[in-house]
Parts: C-alpha cells; structure tokens; sequence
C-alpha cells in the first residue's frame, strides 16, 4: 500500500529507490571486505598446518627490521629526484614482512588526494601482496590501477605471501601478476615452458624488476621490455615512446626512473648462466627437525649462508668476500661521482634557460643528461648490484659519466654564448641541505602523514598495514 502511494509521487520514488541501494551497495562491499578477509585467515590457517617449516622460516622475514636511509647516505640523489616523491624518503630494502607497512608509512605515498583527484593509483600495491593481483582478478586490471592507493588501503589483508609465489594450497610454483606473465613472453622466457629453476628466479622476478605506470591505461604496471630488457632497449622503448615520469624542475629534463631491475642484471650474469638463481642464494636448503630437507622461506642477505650455498662452488670465504668488497667499492665510488656531475648539469642547465636558450639549443645536453642520469639509476636502484652483475654495473656508470660529461660540455658552450660566468650549485652535504635546496619541508609532511596515518590506517586498515610501527 505504502509502495504504490510512493510510486505516484515521482520525487519520493526516485529517493526511495536511491536510498536503499546506496545502502545495500555498502553494506554488500563491506561483507565482501570482510568475506576476503575471512577467507584469508582459513586459507592462512591451513597453509601454516599443512607446511609448518615454510610457513615459519616465512614468518621469520619479520626479523629483518634494519633499513638504511638512502637519502642521508646519498644527499645528491635529493636533487637528481627533485619534482617527484622519491626526494622525499627513499630507504634500502629490508625483510618481506616490512612490505606493505612500509610502503603505507612512507612519504613517498603521502596522504589521501583533495576531492576530485585521482592521486597515487592503486598500483603502488602490486609488489607488496597478494591482495593485489585478487583485486585485479575482481576488478581488472585497468579497474585496480584506476583505484586510489589510499582507497585500496582497506582491502589489504597480507604481505608478501604462499599465494605470490604459489598455486593457492600447493608447492607448485605461480606467477600471478599479470605483467610479470605479459613481461617473460616478451623476452620470450613465457613462465609455464620454464624449468623450475627459472620459474623460481621468475617469481621474484615479478616484484624485482623495473617498471612504469602506464599513464594511458589507468597506470597499470607494466614492463618497459618490448624490445629487450637491458637499459638500452628499455631506453629506446621510453624515446620512442617520448615517455617519462616527471619533468625536471631545475634542469626541464623529462626524467626517466628506474626501479630495483635486480632481475634484469642476474638474468645477464655468470651466476645465471650457471643456473645459480635467487634461490640458491636467498632462499638456501634447510633441514628440519626430521631431518627433511626443506627450502628456506628467510628470504635474507645470501652472504649469511656462505657455508651452506656459496661454498659448494667457491671454496675460499676470504677470496670471495674481497671480491664482493672491491666491485662494491668501485661501483659506490663511480656512482658518486655520477650524482655530483648530474647535479651540476641540472644547475648549468637551468641557469641556460634563465639567460634565455631555447630548445633547439639545449635539446642535445637535456637528452643527455635523461639519459645519463637514466643509466645512472638503472645501477643505483639495483639492490646488490656489486654482487648480482657488477661487469654491467660498472659499464652502466661509465657510459653515465660519458653521457653527463657530454651534457655539461655542450651547457658550458651555450652558456658562454649568453655570457654566464658563474653558476650557484646547492649545498648537497647533507640531507637537510638538499632537501631545503629543493623545497622539500619534512616537518610538515611527516605530521600530515602522522595524522592520516592516526585517523584513518590506525582506524580502518588491518594488522599487517602497521606491522613494525
Ligand atoms: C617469494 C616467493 C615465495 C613465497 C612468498 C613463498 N614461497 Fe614457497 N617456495 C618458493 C620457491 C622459489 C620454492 C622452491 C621451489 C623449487 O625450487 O623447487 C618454494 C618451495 C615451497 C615448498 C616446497 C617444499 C620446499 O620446501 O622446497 C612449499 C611446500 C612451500 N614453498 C610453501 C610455502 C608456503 C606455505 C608459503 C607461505 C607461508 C610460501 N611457500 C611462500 C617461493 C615462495
Ligand atoms: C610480491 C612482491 C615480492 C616478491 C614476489 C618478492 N619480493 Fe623480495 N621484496 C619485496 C619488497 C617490497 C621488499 C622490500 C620490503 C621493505 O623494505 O619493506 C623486498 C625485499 C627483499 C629483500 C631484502 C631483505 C632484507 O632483509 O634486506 C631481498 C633479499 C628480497 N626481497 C629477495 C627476494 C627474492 C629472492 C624473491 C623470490 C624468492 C623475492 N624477494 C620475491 C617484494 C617482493
Ligand atoms: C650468487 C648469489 C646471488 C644470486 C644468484 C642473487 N643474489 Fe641477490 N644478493 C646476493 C648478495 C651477495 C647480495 C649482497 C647482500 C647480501 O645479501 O649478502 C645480494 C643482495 C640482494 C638484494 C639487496 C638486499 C639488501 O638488503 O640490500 C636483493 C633485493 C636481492 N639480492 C634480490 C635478488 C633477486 C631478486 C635475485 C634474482 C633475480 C638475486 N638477488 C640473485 C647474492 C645473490
Ligand atoms: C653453483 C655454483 C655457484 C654457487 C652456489 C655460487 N656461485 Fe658464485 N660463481 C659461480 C660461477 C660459475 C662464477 C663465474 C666464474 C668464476 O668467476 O668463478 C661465479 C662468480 C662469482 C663471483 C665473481 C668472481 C670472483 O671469484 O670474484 C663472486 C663474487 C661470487 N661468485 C659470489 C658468490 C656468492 C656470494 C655466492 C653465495 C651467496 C655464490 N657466488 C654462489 C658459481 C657459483
């Protein structure tokens, strides 16, 4: 009776419509939330009973809390990465369990966007847990990536886990991020015609490894390898593209960035073609209590099991731990002195323009330095470059100082056209000075993060978004 008194007045029966499915629509994404949630903690119940030892040498990640500030380590890098979030924090790597808080605390993700704008995609989670490629598998792919990082927030529930690596409940090795499978088929190494030797160093693959938001597909991750994976083909993939991630403030230079390409340098090293992979290092053999054999899943620093793993082909510790300290000396002391000749060019290159060059002048010394600075990253965010390939990282910064010495000649030709004499470069000794140099206030980003991280993760998110803090 009351439904047909409604249905006549137009106004009320739109409302009336309106409102209960807002409400049912809520109420069906909050169980949903929660249906996810529910069915994580059974399957995390069973995958603990059914492989005890794999489920806990996982678990023990959580020992691996240190992490370096990068940036207090290497202040010049603030002013290579000026214009984008990575000048704001940027620390080395550290145990799984850190992933998905870490990468909820960080600067570099800030706090949720004013209305209206899309802010940080969702993507940012893909190489921390297993939610991600279960939303994709939801929402598509393009629908994940079209979500907001701080709206996808609430739906994460795991870190780095079985089901990232793994068939769901099973030994079987997967790879369930759909870039990783589109990236091995084009460097022709499709996952399932893989042996379990390289499916295994493919599964890492699928988090380190080097990748973009791809701005006309919602930023969906994708793998720059169409023409190959060593940094020129991803190089010539981004030129022909005219792609890059941010615009230079100081120098106008269209910036590539590079992310931790651990996969690319093994996959060309002696070690891979020895069929030693990121397994046989960090993830050694143990045994258990039985006696069984079993794989570690402490995914840890690889010198740690020097006895149990690098020993069975070197036979001297002593001779091997020089040889690690030599190339790391020397690919350290290039990289240095890459950053502190890119960041004079980002300087020569702006007082160029501010005297008035154009374009046609300075196109060749802006490319020059993208590209050199491009090299130069491709080597710096490589995590254990010195030990994974350090032939290609040494021959990386080599053609990186070529390529900026090429910059700052041609800038000190234009700039003696326009009569420059002097150019102010900033005071890079430390963190601080850097990043004043850039405009960067952390007092101020650390308390807006410290209050979205109090009135919503604190409220809203689960357990493993604040694992550490
Ligand atoms: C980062 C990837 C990764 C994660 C996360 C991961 N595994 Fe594994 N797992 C592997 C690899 C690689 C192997 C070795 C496969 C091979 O070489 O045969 C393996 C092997 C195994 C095996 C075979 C027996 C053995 O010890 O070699 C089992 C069982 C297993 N994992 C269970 C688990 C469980 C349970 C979890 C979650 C607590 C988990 N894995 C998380 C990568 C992973
Ligand atoms: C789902 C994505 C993902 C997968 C798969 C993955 N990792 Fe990681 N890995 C990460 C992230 C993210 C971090 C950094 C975590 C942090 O610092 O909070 C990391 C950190 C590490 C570290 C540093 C640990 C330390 O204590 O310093 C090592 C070593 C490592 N991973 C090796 C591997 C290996 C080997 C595999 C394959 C068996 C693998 N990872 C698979 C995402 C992944
Ligand atoms: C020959 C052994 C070996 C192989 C193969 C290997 N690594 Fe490493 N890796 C090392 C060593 C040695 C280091 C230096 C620090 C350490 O772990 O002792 C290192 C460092 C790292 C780091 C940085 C850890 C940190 O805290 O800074 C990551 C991440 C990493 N490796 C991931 C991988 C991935 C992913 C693969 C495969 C694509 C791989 N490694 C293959 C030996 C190896
Ligand atoms: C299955 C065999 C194998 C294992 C295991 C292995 N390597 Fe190697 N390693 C090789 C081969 C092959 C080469 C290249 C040829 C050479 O230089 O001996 C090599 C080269 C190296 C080199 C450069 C050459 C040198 O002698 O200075 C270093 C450093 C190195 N390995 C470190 C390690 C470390 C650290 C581990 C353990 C985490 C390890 N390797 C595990 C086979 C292995």
């Amino acid at each position: 009776m009351t439904v047909i008194n409604l249905m006549k007045v137009a106004g009320a029966f739109s409302l009336a419509l309106l409102m209960p499915i807002t409400a049912v629509q809520a109420e069906e994404n909050a169980n949903a939330q929660t249906a996810a949630a529910k069915e994580q903690q059974l399957r995390d119940k069973s995958l603990r009973e059914k492989f005890p030892v794999q489920y806990q040498s996982w678990q023990e990640t959580s020992e691996q809390s240190v992490r370096e500030d990068m940036l207090a380590s290497y202040p010049a890098a603030i002013i290579l990465w000026a214009g984008s979030s990575f000048a704001k924090e940027y620390n080395s790597p550290r145990g799984h369990h850190f992933a998905v808080a870490d990468v909820t605390h960080t600067l570099r993700t800030g706090v949720p966007p004013a209305a209206g704008d899309k802010g940080l995609s969702g993507s940012c989670w893909t190489c921390k847990t297993p939610d991600a490629p279960r939303l994709m598998k939801e929402l598509g792919v393009e629908g994940f990536s079209a979500k907001n990082f701080t709206d996808v927030g609430t739906e994460v529930n795991s870190v780095v886990y079985c089901t990232d690596c793994h068939v769901d409940g099973k030994a079987e090795l997967a790879l369930p991020r759909p870039h990783a499978q589109d990236a091995m088929a084009k460097v022709h190494l499709p996952f399932d015609k893989q042996d379990a030797n390289m499916q295994g160093a493919q599964v890492c693959g699928q988090c380190h490894v080097t990748y973009y938001f791809q701005p006309e597909r919602s930023d969906k991750v994708n793998i720059p390898w169409i023409f190959g994976n060593n940094v020129d083909d991803i190089e010539k993939y981004y030129d022909t593209r005219r792609f890059y991630e941010w615009i230079h403030p100081i120098s106008k230079t269209p910036i590539l960035k590079a992310r931790h390409p651990e996969f690319e340098h093994w996959v060309r090293s002696e070690h891979a073609e020895a069929g030693v992979t990121c397994i046989t290092c960090h993830m050694p053999e143990e045994t258990d209590k039985q006696g069984n054999s079993f794989t570690s899943h402490k995914v840890s620093k690889a010198l740690d099991h020097f006895d149990s793993v690098c020993q069975n082909c070197h036979k001297s510790e002593k001779t091997i731990i020089k040889s690690l300290e030599n190339s790391k000396a020397k690919i350290d002391a290039k990289a240095r002195e890459v950053e502190g000749l890119l960041v004079k060019a980002h300087y020569e290159a702006q007082a160029a323009w501010e005297a008035g060059a154009t374009w046609p002048l300075m196109n060749d010394a802006i490319m020059a330095i993208r590209h050199s600075q491009w090299r130069w990253d491709f080597a710096m965010a490589s995590h254990g470059l010195y030990a994974h390939n350090p032939k290609e990282g040494n021959a990386l910064l080599d053609m990186s100082i070529r390529q900026v010495n090429y910059a700052r000649e041609s800038l000190a030709e234009i700039l003696k056209k326009f009569a420059v004499s002097k150019v102010d470069y900033p005071d890079i000794s430390s963190k601080e000075s850097a990043q004043a140099a850039v405009g960067i206030k952390l007092d101020k980003l650390t308390q807006e993060k410290q209050e979205f991280i109090k009135q919503e993760v604190d409220k809203n998110w689960s357990e493993v978004t604040r694992y550490g803090y």
